[in-house]
């Protein structure tokens, strides 16, 4: 069982849409019993909401349903899962001042699972974007999720 934690500044838009692509790639591998999949935030502005409606659009639009509640990390969640997975490098240096140091080797960039060529360095925040910036979120999600699965299906370090 591998437990992997996707991470963001507010949990409604980025790491919400991580579980869900990452939860389709599982589930259309028959892997569900091999994987746990969540997400949390950095802040708790959001606690308790829905996905943003921009998000959640762009979602359906993609074949996606958001389910997620928005909540913030807690010193849990560095005990429990395996992997902690943020979306740019504000997230990594925020996650690495929260983590206790011997759980900080389970933090890890997301475009560490970019494929070669991709013009971005993070999942950039759509929250002050168009819907364009929704879509292309999806668009590197889906990428690298699927980077994730091939990686982590077959290592149980
Ligand atoms: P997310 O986007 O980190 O992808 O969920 C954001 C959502 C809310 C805020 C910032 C980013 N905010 O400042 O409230």
């Amino acid at each position: 069982m591998k437990k992997i934690l996707f991470v963001c500044l507010g949990n409604i838009c980025r790491s919400p849409m991580a579980e869900a692509v990452m939860k389709k790639i599982v589930s259309l591998n028959n892997a569900d019993n091999d994987f746990e999949i969540s997400s949390c935030g950095l802040i708790s502005y959001h606690q308790g909401e829905n996905p943003d409606p921009r998000m959640i659009s762009a979602a359906k639009d993609n074949g996606y349903t958001l389910k997620h509640l928005a909540r913030a990390i807690t010193q849990h969640d560095f005990e429990y899962y395996d992997l902690i997975i943020g979306m740019d490098s504000s997230n990594i240096k925020r996650l690495n001042s929260l983590s206790p140091a011997e759980k900080k080797y389970k933090i890890k960039i997301i475009s560490e699972y970019f494929p070669d060529g991709t013009p971005f360095d993070s999942v950039p925040d759509p929250y002050y974007g168009n819907m364009n910036d929704f879509y292309s979120v999806i668009s590197l999600l889906e990428k690298a999720c699927n980077n994730i699965f091939l990686h982590e299906k077959n290592n149980d370090n």
